[in-house]
């Protein structure tokens, strides 16, 4: 089993989206072990996206990041990780396989739903970030 770390986006969460996207992930048999409703600081935003620092869209992306609620989640499951990006699909929604979580209710490449780990390295850099051992009930 492995895990890995979501976040539902503020665009979603704005939205009303939470329960439509954990069904998903539930009927494609991931399960959420974790779970939690919080607004970032711009500053954590920006912590949480370091590796972009030097992208163009990286402070439109943490002042989208923090602009409302998001919920970050740990999903566990088989090939949690690649699983979950499957479900995501491509970074733009107008990329993005029909079916897919981007596609169906992404807005636009920034406000495009949902975040998920890329590896197992980030996977456990990332859900550190949001959560501590005992938080994690697998
Ligand atoms: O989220 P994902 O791993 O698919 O993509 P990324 O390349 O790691 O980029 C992180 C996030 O930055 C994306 O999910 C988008 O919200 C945002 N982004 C953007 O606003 N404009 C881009 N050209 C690329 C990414
Ligand atoms: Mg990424």
């Amino acid at each position: 089993m492995e895990k890995t770390l979501s976040i539902i986006k503020p665009d979603a969460v704005s939205k009303n989206l939470t329960g439509v996207i954990n069904a998903k992930f539930e009927q494609a048999k991931l399960r959420i072990v974790a779970q939690k409703r919080l607004q970032l600081t711009t500053t954590q935003a920006e912590e949480f996206y370091e590796v972009h620092r030097e992208r163009a869209f990286y402070s439109s992306l943490c002042e989208h990041m923090s602009s409302g609620p998001i919920v970050a989640q740990v999903l566990c499951g088989e090939n949690a990780i690649a699983k979950n990006r499957d479900l995501m699909g491509a970074t733009n929604p107008a990329n993005a396989d029909v079916g897919t979580l981007r596609r169906e209710y992404g807005e636009s490449i920034e406000r495009n739903v949902v975040h998920g780990s890329d590896s197992p390295e980030n996977a456990a850099l990332e859900i550190g970030f949001f959560f501590s051992k005992l938080e994690i009930i697998e």
